[in-house]
This record gives C-alpha cells, sequence and structure tokens, in this order.
C-alpha cells in the first residue's frame, strides 16, 4: 500500500528519495513526504497529493543532507491531509517516522503517551510510534550513546506494536543513522556503492543497484553510511542473504506508452513466453516446474486442489479451477484469502493448497497461507516477486517471471497467472488420464498463446472505437460461461476500478435471475461468446438482452455467426484450445476498459482509492 524509501550514502538524499517515491507512486498516492536533517534539525516537507507536488516543494527549499526517508501515502488512519502525510515527528522533534502498515493497540499506546505528555499533530498510528520511539530513548542510558539509543528505542518500541509495519527512522542526536524494520509489510535494503537504500518495494531500488537483502519479519536493520547491520528484536545477529534483482530500470519506465497499464497490455506476448520458458518436459507432452519441491508420488497423493488469492488473482484461480476440473478431473475448490482465513474450512488431508498473488505481499493471501500452514498443509505460491513474503513462506511454487507490474489494474500478471494455472492443469492431467497425444496438442496450444495474444491486440484500433461509442455510460454488464465467467468477472473489475463505471460480471444464463433488471439502451452488455457447445445458449441470452434494448458488444471466435442485427459491436478473438481461450478472451475486456477509461479522462495507472498491493487488512 504505502510506498517507503530511505538513503544513506554520500549524495544528496532527497532528490535520490523524490525518485524512489515515483517510482513508488503506485503503491499509494493520496499524498508523500520526505524528511532529512538540517542545520541540527530534522525537517519534514509532506504534502497531500502527488509526489510531483513534493518534488516541486523540495526543489524550492534544497534539502543538503546525505541521509533521509520518504513516504507515498495510501491512508488507513486518518484523512488525506497535510498532517496526515508521513514523515511524522515526535513531539519533541527528535525523531522522524515514515510506516507502512496497520498498529492495532496504537489507541492503547496513545492513552499511554498523552499521560506522558506527549503531544499528536495527526489522527495517524504512525505518529504515536514515532513518540513512543521517543518515549523509549528518553529511558535509555545516556552513556550507552545516541547510536546504541536509537536502535534499542526503536527496538523496545517494536516490542510492543500489535499490528503491521514496515518502518524506517531518523534521530536528530544520530545524525547520519537510519534505522528500518518490518513485520508483514515489505522492506528490502538496496546495497548500492558506498550508499544504502531502504524500500518497499525493488522498483525504487533498481534506478541504483540491482544487490538487495529481503528483510524478514521482526528484523531491524541499521544503517550507516559505510556499514550496516541486521539483528532480530531479540538482539540477536542476522547473517544478511545478498539477492539480485534481474529486471532493469525500463521494465519499470514507460517507455513510448502513455500509462503503465497500456504498456503492460501490450507486454503480454512476451509475459506469456516468460512464464512458459523452460517449463515444458523434453518429449513436449506435459508441463514441469523446477521449484515445488515436491515430487511426482507426492502429487498422486493429492485428491482435492484448494487455492486462495484476492482480486482478479482469485479470478485467475477460478479458471484453474475449471481446466484442473476438467482435464484433470481433480476437485477443486477456491476462497477469498480474506475469508479462508476466518472461515475455518475443512480441508481433508490430501488437499493441495495454493495460493496466488502477483506482488506476494497481499496481506490476506500471506495470512489464508499461513492459516493453512498452521495447519500442516504444504502451501504452493504462484506469485511474480521473488524475495516477496510469500515466496519465501511458500513451501515451494512457480515464479511467474512476468517483471514489474505498476499499473494498479492487473493484466500481464493476471494472463500469466492464467497461463500457469493452464500449465498446472496439464501437469496433473499427464499424471493421471490424459493422453501423451491430448498432452502434445495442449503444449502447443499453449506455445501458440502469444502470438493469438498479439492478434487481438492488433485489434485495439477497433476496440478503441468501441469503447468511445459507450464510455458514457453508467452501468455495464459483462457475461461469460464456463471458463469465461471469471473473465467476465475481470472485465467487470477492470471497468469499476480504472473508469469507475458500475459493472457486474454475471454467468451469461443467470443473468436472468436479476441482473436482466438492469438492462435498458443505457447498459451495454459485453458478452463473452466463444463458438463451442454453449454458442447458442449465449445468442439466446443475447436475444433476451436485446429484447430488452440492451447494447451488445460480443466477443466471438473469428468465423462464428452471431445473428444479423443482434450485436452492436463485435470483437473477433482466434479460434483456440480451450486452455488458452481464457487468457485470448481476457485481452479484449483489457482493452475495453482501458479505453474507456482513457476516454473518460481518468487517471488510469493510479484509480482512485486503490494502490497496488494490499498490504493491510
Ligand atoms: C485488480 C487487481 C487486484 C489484485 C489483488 C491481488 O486489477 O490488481 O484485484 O489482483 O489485489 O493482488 P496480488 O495478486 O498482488 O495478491
Amino acid at each position: 500500500m504505502c510506498g517507503i524509501i530511505a538513503y544513506i550514502g554520500k549524495h544528496r538524499a532527497a532528490p535520490i528519495i523524490v525518485e524512489g517515491l515515483k517510482r513508488l507512486e503506485y503503491r499509494g498516492y493520496d499524498s508523500a513526504g520526505l524528511a532529512a536533517q538540517q542545520n541540527g534539525r530534522l525537517v519534514v516537507i509532506k504534502k497531500a497529493g502527488r509526489v510531483d507536488r513534493l518534488a516541486q516543494e523540495e526543489a524550492e527549499h534544497p534539502l543538503s543532507a546525505t541521509s533521509g526517508i520518504g513516504h507515498t501515502r495510501w491512508a488507513t488512519h486518518g484523512a488525506v491531509t497535510d498532517a496526515n502525510a508521513h514523515p511524522h515527528l515526535s513531539s519533541d522533534g527528535k525523531f522522524a517516522l515514515i510506516h507502512n502498515g496497520v498498529i492495532e493497540n496504537y489507541a492503547q499506546m496513545k492513552t499511554f503517551l498523552l499521560g506522558k505528555g506527549f503531544t499528536f499533530k495527526s489522527e495517524t498510528d504512525t505518529e504515536v510510534l514515532c513518540n513512543l520511539i521517543a518515549y523509549h530513548y528518553a529511558k535509555e542510558d545516556a552513556a550507552a550513546g545516541p547510536s546504541v539509543r536509537f536502535l534499542e528505542s526503536v527496538r523496545k518500541t517494536l516490542r510492543h506494536v500489535e499490528g503491521t509495519y514496515g518502518i524506517a527512522a531518523l534521530c536528530v542526536e544520530a545524525p547520519n543513522e537510519i534505522v528500518a524494520a518490518r513485520k508483514a509489510s515489505p522492506l528490502i535494503l538496496g546495497v548500492g556503492e558506498a550508499e544504502y537504500l531502504i524500500a518497499s518495494d525493488a522498483s525504487a531500488l533498481v534506478g541504483r543497484t540491482q544487490n538487495v537483502v529481503y528483510l524478514k519479519d521482526g528484523e531491524i536493520v541499521h544503517l550507516t553510511p559505510k556499514a550496516f547491520t541486521i539483528t532480530t528484536l531479540d538482539q540477536a545477529d542476522v547473517s544478511p542473504v545478498m539477492d539480485r534483482i534481474t529486471w532493469s530500470v525500463a521494465d519499470a519506465e514507460l517507455g513510448t506508452y502513455e500509462h503503465f497499464m497500456e504498456k503492460e497490455i501490450f507486454e503480454q506476448p512476451l509475459a506469456l513466453e516468460n512464464s512458459m520458458r523452460g517449463r515444458f518436459s523434453e518429449d513436449g507432452s506435459t508441463a514441469q516446474f523446477g521449484g515445488l519441491n515436491l515430487t511426482a508420488g507426492d502429487f498422486a497423493q493429492v485428491d482435492r486442489f484448494m487455492f486462495c488469492a484476492c482480486g482478479s488473482a482469485w479470478h485467475a484461480c477460478l479458471v484453474a479451477e475449471h481446466l484442473i476440473e476438467r482435464f484433470a478431473r481433480l476437485p477443486v475448490e477456491v476462497d477469498y484469502a480474506s475469508e479462508f482465513r476466518y472461515r475455518n474450512s475443512p480441508l481433508g488431508r490430501s488437499t493441495l493448497f495454493f495460493v496466488m498473488s502477483q506482488s506476494g505481499e497481499t496481506i490476506d493471501t500471506l495470512a489464508a497461507l499461513r492459516e493453512a500452514k498452521r495447519k500442516g498443509y504444504r502451501v504452493l505460491a504462484i506469485n511474480n516477486s521473488v524475495g516477496s513474503t510469500i515466496a519465501r513462506e511458500s513451501d515451494g511454487g512457480i515464479f511467474q517471471h512476468v517483471g514489474p507490474e505498476i499499473g494498479v489494474a492487473s493484466t500481464k500478471a493476471f494472463t500469466s497467472q492464467l497461463m500457469i494455472g493452464a500449465m498446472v492443469a496439464l501437469y496433473v492431467a499427464r499424471m493421471r488420464d490424459m493422453s501423451f497425444a491430448d498432452g502434445v496438442q495442449y503444449v502447443n496450444a499453449l506455445k501458440g498463446a502469444p502470438d493469438l495474444v498479439r492478434r487481438v491486440l492488433a485489434q485495439a484500433p477497433h476496440i478503441r472505437d468501441i469503447a468511445r461509442r459507450y464510455a458514457a455510460s453508467s452501468d455495464f454488464l459483462f457475461l461469460g460461461r464456463l471458463s469465461l465467467f471469471p473473465i467476465a468477472l475481470e472485465g467487470a473489475l477492470k471497468l469499476k476500478e480504472i473508469s469507475y463505471i458500475h459493472a457486474e460480471g454475471y454467468p451469461a444464463a443467470e443473468m436472468k435471475h436479476g441482473p436482466i433488471a438492469l438492462i435498458s439502451e443505457k447498459c451495454p452488455s459485453v458478452v463473452l461468446a466463444p463458438k463451442g457447445e454453449l454458442f447458442n445458449k449465449i445468442v439466446s441470452s443475447i436475444q433476451e438482452l436485446k429484447a430488452r434494448k440492451g447494447p451488445i458488444i460480443a466477443v466471438t471466435t473469428e468465423g462464428s455467426e452471431i445473428p444479423a442485427g443482434l450485436a452492436d459491436a463485435v470483437i473477433s478473438i482466434p479460434d483456440c484450445h480451450e486452455a488458452v481461450l481464457p487468457i485470448v478472451a481476457a485481452i479484449p475486456v483489457q482493452l475495453l476498459s482501458y479505453y474507456i477509461a482513457v476516454e473518460r479522462g481518468c487517471d488510469v495507472d493510479k484509480p482512485r482509492n486503490l494502490a497496488k498491493s494490499v498490504t493491510v487488512e
């Protein structure tokens, strides 16, 4: 949710922090701020609104410090105001703090601190944490020196915290030092040339270093310009494990595109190739995965799959459910991660548990993973972020390898999740009833998917024209059946999140049981109507909508005949294998939503109230 960056080194910190915040802005964009030491005191510049406003302010009042902290906010506690923006100062002005997460017991702490004479300028839990650090600092033995007192006061504060945090702090008495820590909110240490950075996300680091240490829950890092140490809340030393970020600055930049969402939609053929690379058996009849950490024998014991995820990833799980049940003939259950964690659902001993998460940091998905592990299940993760908490805590899994997804609305990560779900279905099916010949056909179909996606992308100008015709609508229905029902859900989600149009996804035939009441000439329906055994039934649904004057945008297979006059606009998709169909059908709904949002003048990459990666419950 919020983005965090801290810098310590030999360069002026503020421009580096601002640059990092611009890259992190997709994590939260309600307000932005930075803090650094200037003339013996901590100076904070913070503003409600976008990072550009902060950049302007800093340019007018430049800070010379070579260390500092910065934050871009997605509001949890308190409205979007300058006062609630981070960093927060302790009431004695000795500490500045940035924070991503939620401190659940902040109210008790605040009452305690008010009783001790501390004052508050904001409604945030972060300011409470900052004052608690100041409280503990004052109680530390002065003879220990400011450096030790700083570190220990943060450590003591965090021992009292219930909730989640990724934090970075400055202390006026330890001028060239930073202390940072995490629990359930991501934090990465970047190790550069005579400089260190802390960030909530690798995208803020790639411009300066590829060398990173992924911090773990309960770890505290203490930075000076020359060295860093990592310890735990219990004061145990931690030996850092160095990793490398494999993608580059260009991956996190717009290039010639207008929006990241547009860039990522058009990157999908390549993203799909990357998700498949090296993952087919030599005989070309099945999938293979390096990181499952399960033997074929382990898989043979599995009699049920459980998938948990949120949002678009949950839709991808629904498609996986369809394909696994259809091709591998194994029962699959899909649950919202946020529900699963509280539902106490009976799983059965031979259930294999999967979580799906692009970011690998979604708190509900992480909690579902932990709940399943606590119950003794092995959990596999389908995930796009090497080093993320979910990647680390799962027992194995499959990385998506699609590079950073910056647009808040998921596109390339979603179709890559569809691809990996299709490969898992194949893998399990080939262990069971699927023949060699059917396996080869399936593999060839998956390998052909990027080209089919290219063909749909080539229709972008046509889809843009359709978007222009319907952009003024205030309601939309998205309808599909079988594996395209989740794509209808995804189309509705995409449209509502970036264009603020009310949209609902439904199984096409279910529409008669309520949603049809919405239909009028003002409520278009996007109907996913591929050729196949249910084609005529979907055409009947279209007839029913048309009889109520509902405009129809039909997405149908090239050569399929939607009766003349029934559809007001037609988008053709190539004929393809059932496992590839959801991927190919996802492209028109993504493009339609994107162009409608652009037409309505919406901020596509930073839709209101949203943030990439939901790290609070
Ligand atoms: C919608 C979207 C979200 C995410 C959801 C899960 O476009 O992006 O619904 O799919 O927040 O995120 P991850 O996959 O990071 O767990």
